[in-house]
């Protein structure tokens, strides 16, 4: 995918017109405040004192601070010129017991985001489900039972009716894939089941949950403007021996979200223990689920790699495939990776998007969420240098351009994410943000991706090239202590 590098034609490297420039962010990873002003307890407050399951027992109990540095973010924002600032609701500052009772107070703090986004002429994009239950209805069965489907209809109809004069865009939920293969199938995340039946029933009810949102979205707010987020992971077969393995993997992570919303029926081929049974799902379900959306969410971070090999004779970092003997996941030992240890393959994206514009009918698709974690640090000059990032927003912006190319509706990006935060089960060791956080003072320093992202928001268009690394102090100047220093044309840190 060289088509665009740098010698590429100006008009080639422009986003088109309207293209929609954001950044990302999700209410535990940021917030903070567990305790503030009636918010109830949700499954993440819980699984972060479940001993072992977060790093070093990191918790979101400060996070960010966000629910108190509300108008430092917008002052981010606002520096780095994004025309559109993804957020999720909390669900238990909103329903403390998950449904009934109204929590103003929480409401309350979302309208004084929501305005302060719109004065400063960004466009609130709200999620209505990321990750954050509340842990009464974890109490009651969670994801495994259709109640809590039910409540984030009544939910969604308070967002509405709260919010729905000042965002017109909404997420339902945020990656199904997740909560069902990390919360239900392997445990690493809240509520850490491990329970294939379970896992089954939450497909079905996260997915009507996205339904009965859609539904509540409309009906609250003329003009809205719906969909999904899905994580659709690619699986690449590297020999014909492993191709069935990828095409199952794929049903398994990808097909069981799509099918339903896209098509209305779950994969034919989908592991048998996970299709969602006869009983759970009733009639007017899956109408329910399919119903029209507007756009396709897109997260992407990485593709996956399956191969022909030998059980009993595993290469380093490689596992076999559940249920496909002889096939093993494996990572090409060519490809670069983060520090989550996840490959960058940009052109994935590319293909990925090709492949998602002709499941839907050419429905717009926005990414809702790219980006990496590096080992940023704050170098003596108290800049922080993060060339990886920007090298791979660069890579997967020119992935985007060819998609574009190739006639796909791509309608926007948001990038994960603002600023580094408790990134789940690893804790605050993983940053992913544009911005620096030091956790402990909650200060936020800008990174130099963020001022590469400002150029690329500011000119619609992929810079030539990042930018070189600019080591900038001169002989004899004195170190500036560690937070002191600003970066050059930085927005005040704050
Ligand atoms: C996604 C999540 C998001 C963040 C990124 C790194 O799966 O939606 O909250 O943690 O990964």
């Amino acid at each position: 995918m060289n088509s665009l590098t740098p010698g590429g034609s100006e008009a080639a490297r422009r986003f088109p017109d309207g293209f929609l420039w954001g950044v990302g962010t999700s209410s535990y990873q940021i917030e903070g405040a567990v305790d503030a002003d009636g918010r109830g307890p949700s499954i993440w407050d819980t699984f972060v004192r479940t001993p072992g399951k977060v790093n070093r027992g990191d918790t979101g109990d400060i996070a960010c601070d966000s629910y108190n540095r509300l108008a430092d973010d917008v002052a981010l924002l606002d520096a780095l010129g994004v025309g559109a600032y993804r957020f999720s609701v909390s669900w238990p500052r909103v329903l403390p017991s998950g449904s009934g009772e109204v929590n103003q107070a929480g409401l309350d703090y979302y309208r004084r985001l929501v305005d302060a986004l719109v004065e400063h002429g960004i466009r609130p994009v709200a999620t209505v489900y990321h990750w954050d239950l509340p842990q009464a209805l974890e109490d009651r069965g969670g994801w495994a039972n259709r109640d809590t489907a039910l409540a984030m209809g009544e939910l969604a109809a308070v967002l509405a009716d709260a919010l729905g004069d000042r965002v017109s865009m909404w997420i339902t939920i945020n990656e199904p894939l997740q909560t069902v293969q990390q919360g239900y199938l392997n445990g690493s995340h809240a509520p850490g089941r491990r329970d294939p039946a379970l896992a089954a029933a939450a497909i079905h009810h996260i997915l009507l949950a996205h339904g009965f949102a859609t539904q509540a979205l409309r009906a609250g707010i003329a003009g809205a403007i719906v969909g999904p987020t899905m994580d659709t992971q690619p699986f690449n077969a590297l020999d014909e021996d492993a191709a069935p393995a990828a095409v199952a993997l794929d049903a398994e992570y990808n097909r069981v979200y799509l099918d339903p919303v896209l098509r209305g029926s779950y994969p034919a081929d989908l592991r048998a223990d996970l299709m969602p049974p006869d009983e759970l799902v009733r009639g007017g379900d899956m109408a329910l689920i399919s119903a029209p959306i507007d756009f396709l969410g897109l997260n992407y971070y990485r593709p996956h790699y399956v191969r022909s090999g030998d059980w009993a004779d595993l290469r380093l970092g490689e596992r076999p495939v559940a249920g496909w003997p002889g096939t093993v996941h494996y990572m090409p030992p060519d490809l670069p990776r983060t520090v989550m240890g996840w490959a960058v393959v940009p052109e994935g994206l590319r293909d990925l998007l090709i492949r998602l514009h002709g499941e839907t009918g050419g429905l717009p698709i926005y990414i809702t969420e790219n980006g990496c974690a590096a080992d940023d640090y704050i170098t003596p000059e108290g800049t922080v240098e993060d060339h990886e990032r920007i090298a791979y927003i660069h890579g997967h912006l020119e992935a985007i351009l060819e998609a574009l190319t190739a006639g796909v509706d791509v309608a926007g990006y948001f990038h994960w994410s603002l600023m580094d935060n408790f990134e789940w089960a690893e804790g605050y060791r993983r940053r992913f943000g544009l911005h620096y956080v030091e956790f402990g003072s909650g200060r936020r320093l800008q990174k130099r991706s963020a001022s590469y992202y400002r150029e690329v928001v500011r000119t619609n268009s992929l810079p030539p090239e990042p930018r070189a690394p600019t080591p900038a102090r001169a002989a004899g100047e004195p170190t500036p202590r560690v937070g002191e220093a600003e970066l050059p044309e930085a927005p005040a840190a704050v």
